[in-house]
């Protein structure tokens, strides 16, 4: 049995946000002072968050994305991947995170069935990485990839959110990265989620920071990118590679083209709640479920089944009921 929504897309990943507490304050994605988290019995447990697994993975789910918030703040991490790894029909675990504990983690994840880790890296200038981490360290990142690729946790995706302003100006030297590295650089553009409020000193303000899928390919056009096959994974991403690099560059535009279409995915948020859309607010409580032990599968369905075809940015639908960090992207 698959999970087929009401536009014949069958859906296979789940993308789980474990925790939405992170050990960096990115400016597009947490306040500097005063996040509010989750309270901790609020928070699914590993059981919990397997018996969610285990149920998708009977109608068709094959893949798995942890996500956060940071993912690795979370101190029972290996068990989960171990635990999610274990169950019949999961073929693939996979991880999101900005690296600041992967030297450390990649080894013990590795070895507890994880598969691969998308790492968040929007800059490669130091002093830039720590004001847009509001704290993060470059060179505990570099320390992180290296870690994660002698455990064999590839290929590494590198995800960067591009902004006005901020970084698109490095467009052309992160793409370089792919040349002898083989790492798949994607070029996301900035999402309207949960992000309005003044960024601080020295940074754009909400109107100037839009870099359009347009202006990426325009900074890029030097390097006559050649269509390529993207790397494992069937993500929202327009996949290219600089001829002869070893490694790919993805673009991804839910403003610009073609981001539902093969949308092929459920979120579920750390304190259990199925969320059908990343961009539209509506969701199912399955905490409640889980708790009253209850069946989950009704549930699932119900959100395969409330999939929007598409968001609704462009008609300045945004969501506004939670943060990107308690999403997970
Ligand atoms: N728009 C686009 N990407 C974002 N991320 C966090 N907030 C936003 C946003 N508003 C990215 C992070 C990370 C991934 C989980 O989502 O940089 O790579
Ligand atoms: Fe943390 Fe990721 Fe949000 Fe940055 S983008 S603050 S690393 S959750």
């Amino acid at each position: 049995m698959t999970l087929t929504d009401r536009f014949g897309r069958a859906i296979t990943y789940l993308r789980i946000s474990v925790t939405d507490r992170c050990n960096l304050r990115c400016v597009y994605c947490l306040p500097q002072h005063g996040a509010q988290w989750l309270a901790r019995e609020n928070q699914l447990s590993v059981e919990e968050i397997a018996r969610v697994v285990e149920t998708a993975a009977r109608v068709g789910v094959k893949r798995i994305r942890l996500t956060g918030g940071e993912p690795l703040v979370r101190p029972d991490m290996a068990e989960i991947v171990a635990r999610i790894a274990s169950i019949a029909g999961i073929e693939e675990v996979s991880l999101t995170t900005n690296a600041m504990l992967l030297e450390r983690l990649a080894r013990p994840l590795a070895d507890a069935g994880l598969k691969r880790v998308n790492v968040s890296l929007d800059t490669l200038d130091a002093d830039k990485f720590k004001r847009i981490t509001r704290g993060g360290s470059l060179d505990r990142l570099w320390r992180g990839l290296a870690a994660a690729e002698a455990a064999g946790l590839s290929p590494l995706k590198l995800n960067t959110v591009v902004v006005n302003g901020l970084n698109a100006d490095e467009l052309p030297a992160l793409a370089r990265l792919t040349i002898e590295n083989p790492w798949h650089v994607r070029f996301i553009e900035l999402m309207p989620v949960g992000n309005a409020q003044d960024w601080g000193e020295g940074f754009p303000v909400r109107s100037e920071r839009y870099f359009s899928l347009q202006e990426m390919r325009a900074q890029l056009s030097t390097f006559n990118l050649e269509p390529a096959t993207q790397p494992k994974g069937n993500g929202p991403a327009r996949t290219f590679r600089i001829p002869g690099a070893l490694g790919t560059i993805g673009f991804i535009s839910p403003l610009g083209e073609h981001f539902c279409q093969n949308c092929n995915r459920l979120r579920l948020t750390a304190d259990g709640y199925l969320r059908p859309c990343l961009l539209l607010d509506g969701e199912i409580n399955v905490r409640e479920a889980l708790r009253s032990n209850e069946p989950i599968l009704p549930l699932l369905q119900r959100a395969v089944d409330s999939k929007p075809e598409g968001h609704e940015l462009l008609m300045q639908h945004y969501p506004e009921s939670r943060r990107m960090a308690q999403i997970g992207g």
